[in-house]
């Protein structure tokens, strides 16, 4: 789809939202480890489990979506190019058709021992949420000359490894921009501005139905929130 058409890609965590999506022909879904947020209700996604992330995407894949269902290999289940292989592996027997992680160069092993697995790999770049608590914060990518050459390099070495696109997350859009144009694979964006290849958000920030927190970049576009507690209030009154 690179270059032809805009790749509009979302999350799901259930079978409803996967099917919805599927329905909508929505070409790639993830089951995110932002579940563990929007859904299970933690801090940050570093405590999400793979026992978690299989559930879900055990859920999501009984939709059977025509689209490729992705699934994020969880914080600390990739840390060596065997244990790698091995939870990507169970996120494919729990229905996942490609494994995303965290990373570039820095965990190139893991990612070469994946693809070698016939496992296709979606990449993501950027600012690293399963890395938020040693960074201290959610901070925009690129911005400085290191860090774009850095992103510049990851994503080549995660072209060259095998990964068929790259998420990039809150990277300064003229640099999300100059990945795309350098890079034979799709990128899609998530904050990174208008010229990636696709969009990703997470479907809870798109309709508003986890209303307490919404990333800056985020227009929803509906408040279900809203109306779900205006229906409940309106039932309750009923009885
Ligand atoms: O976990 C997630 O939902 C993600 C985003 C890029 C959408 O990784």
């Amino acid at each position: 789809m690179k270059g032809a058409q805009k790749i509009a890609s979302l999350t799901a965590y259930d079978y409803p939202m996967a099917k919805l999506l599927d329905e909508i022909g929505i070409p790639l879904i993830l089951v995110g480890d932002s579940l563990g947020m929007v859904v299970l209700g933690y801090p940050d996604t570093t405590e999400v489990t793979m026992a978690e992330m299989e559930h879900h995407v055990r859920a999501a894949a009984r939709a059977q979506p025509r689209g490729l269902l992705a699934a994020d290999l969880p914080y600390k289940s990739y840390e060596t190019a065997k244990t790698a292989v091995a939870n990507s592996k169970r996120l494919v027997a729990a229905g996942a058709e490609a494994v995303k992680a965290e990373g570039g160069r820095a965990i190139i092993e893991q990612v070469r021992a994946i693809i070698a697995a016939d496992i296709p790999f979606l990449g993501h770049l950027g600012m690293l949420p399963q890395s938020v608590r040693e960074e201290g914060g959610y901070r925009v990518k690129g911005k400085i000359e290191p860090e774009r050459e850095a992103l510049l390099a990851d994503a080549q070495a995660l072209v060259e490894a095998g990964a068929f696109a790259i998420v990039l997350e809150l990277v300064a859009p003229l640099v999300a921009k100059e990945v795309t144009q350098t890079i034979p694979v799709p990128t899609i964006g998530i904050g990174s501005g208008p010229d990636c290849d696709g969009q990703i958000l997470v479907t809870t920030d798109l309709l508003g139905t986890f209303p307490w927190f919404t990333p800056r970049f985020v227009k929803p576009r509906l408040n279900a929130a809203d109306q779900m507690r205006a229906a409940i209030e309106e039932w309750k009154k009923s009885i």
